[in-house]
């Protein structure tokens, strides 16, 4: 079916202009000036008009940080968004794309177990997705594997610092990943905090009694952060591999970016919205309650310039992407830690929530109207090598738009969020925009507060080689 979205200003990562825009089934056709010849001819033939006047007509976000079911310990916790109900609720908030992970733990094969999270995910989702591959046993066969799945379209694999005994390498295995990413074009990512020191000080401090979950943060210091992020920049330029940190939440570890960034390395890095309005004091140090913020990397203290950093950190482009990094765990399970901090799932949930949180930051004045699509959509598909069949509104593109009402401000709450969590740590949050009408490859899957897709509308996404790597 043709479809022409009129009246509204096509927001891009280089600017903002009236504009209309025209689908044919899945897909742009055309970006038209309005009363145009050619626009009015468009309008004639279109099947559907929508009319998006006083509308922001933006690309669908591109949400690369997510964990549907991840599980987290040995005791069958899982998180409590799968890729039915999160991606269901990220359509909500605007996000089209999203890329989350399979997981290969110590022992585990890497193969069987991407195909066993691509089946989870198959059939399930509504809208489009990707998978990272998180590679917790590098040894000779995992370096193999990834290989062939880059040319399978997973290009990117995530690397643990931190979680000892788990998930974290070595820097020799480090290394050799990271040697891998440079021969087969991948992007190495790093979940950058020295785990064995914060175990230690976890540790100490449980014999203390300091068993609240506030201690999660002040053992996950931000010197450990910094220097883990230092140790995956030099690793990186060792192994001749280009580094994309992940959700970077501390001044110190922006400064490492920062310092390779201008020494012309290929290292990135994302943050995500929990960091920029959340902290240690408001959130985490709040007794029993405080549970609902345990992430890491955690909340950093109001008391220093974290979120300011961070902020000028968007606008520099030292962080080039926000993620949400969706990771939720209900009351229950978060109640888990009540007597020992450790024990607490790590995660926020938020997918549903980055587009709106960071529309907010436009109308404060931390960023421009443009820089909004480029850090959630455009950059993030580029970052990822979804770009440009994602991330912009352009002929040729997946007909992924969202018609964005800058003016119609609500109050985010338990009772009107559509993730499948049973508190919101966004609760009573009033944000300036809303997202009211979501196209998904040209099917409107959400329009007049309704949702009108199904399962199983979103499909795997093979991914190529970022944009970013020469
Ligand atoms: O607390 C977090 N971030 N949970 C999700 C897993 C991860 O390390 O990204
Ligand atoms: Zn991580
Ligand atoms: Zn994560």
């Amino acid at each position: 079916m043709t479809l022409l979205i009129k009246g509204g200003t096509v927001v891009s990562a280089t600017g903002a202009d009236l504009a209309e825009v025209l689908v044919d089934g899945e897909i742009i056709v055309a970006v038209l000036q309005p009363g145009s010849d050619v626009a009015e001819a468009a309008e004639r033939g279109a099947e559907r008009v929508l009319d998006a006047s006083g509308r922001y007509v933006i690309p669908g976000g591109v949400d690369v940080h997510t964990h549907m079911s991840l599980p987290f310990g040995t005791d069958g916790i899982v998180a409590s968004d799968d890729f039915e109900t999160g991606t269901r609720a990220a359509a909500w908030g605007g996000t089209t794309t999203i890329v989350d992970f399979a997981q290969q733990s110590v022992g585990d094969n890497v193969r069987e177990a991407f195909d066993a999270r691509l089946a989870e995910a198959e059939g399930q989702c509504a809208i489009d997705y990707g998978l990272h591959m998180v590679i917790g046993d590098v040894n000779p066969t995992s370096l193999k594997e990834m290989d062939i799945l880059v040319d399978e379209g997973v290009s990117s694999f995530k690397l643990f610092m931190a979680y000892p005994g788990v998930l974290m390498s070595n820097d020799g295995q480090i290394l050799q990943a990271m040697q891998q990413v440079a021969g087969n074009g991948g992007l190495l990512m790093m979940h950058a905090e020295n785990g064995l020191a914060i175990d230690v000080l976890a540790q100490q401090a449980v014999e203390r009694g300091d068993t609240n979950p506030v201690t999660h943060g002040y053992v996950r210091r931000a010197e450990l952060e910094s220097e883990a992020t230092h140790r995956a920049i030099q690793l990186a330029k060792v192994g001749a591999a280009p580094l994309y940190i992940v959700h970077l939440s501390a001044t110190e570890a922006l400064e490492q970016v920062a310092i390779a960034r201008n020494k012309g390395a290929n290292v990135f890095a994302e943050t995500c919205p929990q960091y920029l309005y959340f902290t240690l004091e408001d959130h985490l140090d709040q007794g029993a309650e405080g549970a609902k913020y345990v992430c890491s990397t955690p909340l950093r203290s109001k008391h220093d310039h974290h979120q300011a950093d961070l902020w000028t950190g968007l606008r520099t482009n030292d962080l080039s992407v926000v993620s949400t990094d969706h990771c939720p765990f209900c009351l229950k399970e978060k109640s888990l830690g009540a007597d020992d901090f450790r024990a607490i799932p790590n995660g926020i949930g938020g997918v549903e929530h980055r587009m709106d949180m960071i529309y907010q930051g436009v109308t404060q004045g931390e960023i421009s109207l443009a820089r909004w699509v480029e850090l959630c959509s455009t950059t993030p598909a580029r970052m990822m090598g979804l770009y440009p069949r994602k991330g912009v509104i352009a002929p040729g593109a997946d007909a992924d738009i969202v018609l964005y009402n800058p003016n119609h401000s609500w109050t985010i709450s338990v009772e009107n969020h559509h993730m499948n969590l049973d508190y919101s740590s966004y609760e009573g949050i009033t944000v300036p925009g809303k997202v009211e009408t979501v196209l998904s490859r040209g099917r409107v899957i959400v329009e007049n507060d309704a949702y009108l897709g199904a399962k199983g509308d979103g499909q795997f996404l093979k991914r190529g080689l970022s944009s970013y790597l020469i």
